[in-house]
């Protein structure tokens, strides 16, 4: 294959289901050349409160299927298969890959003034310890405090991001970092981002929030850059194939929060069957 024909291949995206729609938003926003081939994990969905065994193989097979759809890099777009499954993926995949725990702890770690950094994800993230790990790697003496927020996945996907049951929530899952003193708050989960009007109104002003949604596409955009892979044909508008979205059940419902997110119209979500790969 040529240089060209590599450039013009897709990024694969992947999430537990729909959250990491909000990692594929930001690469359409900041890459508009790019093709994306998105794979959403609906009939497996949550994550974030299964082991570490379990998300390893689910993301396993996923990267096997965005191989086969011949993608250039791959983005794991969701926290709790970046904490869990990353490490052993990037070792054996012959196409870059990256997650977004290291790129949102980077920025944590620029925003914060008074070094005591908050992190809020599934309790599988949580429980990982990789948000830590990571911002400890960079600044070795900054305060962590992590809480896992398990009810903010089904509220947002129940569409409750502006609603008082979620604002109350927020308010209990964030009393305890709010004593410590935090001054910086990492949006540690895909789905977070949806109810950042919420979060941000609980915690109030002095609180920076990180989306890591934002530093990955751009950490990514660099290392495609570094090795030549970007993208330097703009798809014809409205080019179908520019984005391809595959899901493991429930295509419809897929598709209509899709809708919600992404501002371009989602022709449609393709169902396979992931168990075989
Ligand atoms: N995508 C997951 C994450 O970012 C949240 C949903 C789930 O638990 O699967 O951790």
């Amino acid at each position: 294959m040529t240089k060209e024909e590599e450039r013009a291949l897709p990024i694969g995206v992947f999430d537990s289901g729909i959250g990491g729609l909000t990692v594929a938003r930001e690469i359409m926003r900041q890459m508009p050349n790019e093709k994306i081939v998105y794979f959403g994990d609906t009939a497996r969905v949550p994550y974030g409160s299964k082991s570490r065994d379990t998300v390893l193989k689910y993301s396993q097979q996923i990267v096997r299927f965005l191989l086969e759809q011949k993608v250039k890099a791959i983005a794991v777009a969701c926290n709790t298969a970046s904490a869990y499954a990353l490490p052993v993926i990037e070792k054996d995949c012959p196409v870059p890959v990256i997650g977004v725990i290291r790129p949102g702890a980077r920025t944590a770690v620029d925003a914060t003034r008074n070094g005591r950094i908050g992190v809020i994800g599934t309790e599988a993230t949580v429980e990982s310890g990789t948000y830590p790990e990571f911002i400890h790697g960079i600044a070795p003496m900054a305060q962590v405090l992590s809480r896992a927020c398990p009810l903010f996945v089904p509220l947002v996907e129940e569409g409750l991001w502006e609603d008082p049951v979620t604002d109350e929530i927020a308010r209990r899952y964030l009393a305890e970092l709010m004593d410590e003193e935090i001054d910086t708050l990492i949006l540690g989960c895909t789905h977070y981002p949806l109810i950042r009007e919420t979060i941000g109104r609980v915690v109030g002003d002095e609180v920076t929030l990180v989306n890591p949604a934002y530093e990955t596409a751009r950490t990514l955009q660099e290392l495609l850059t570094e090795r030549g892979l970007l993208a330097d044909h703009h798809p014809a508008l409205g080019e179908v194939t520019q984005y391809q979205f595959f899901v493991s059940d429930m295509a419809e419902k897929f598709r209509r929060f899709a809708n919600s997110i992404i501002p371009y119209g989602i022709l449609s979500a393709k169902v396979i069957n992931i168990e075989k790969y």
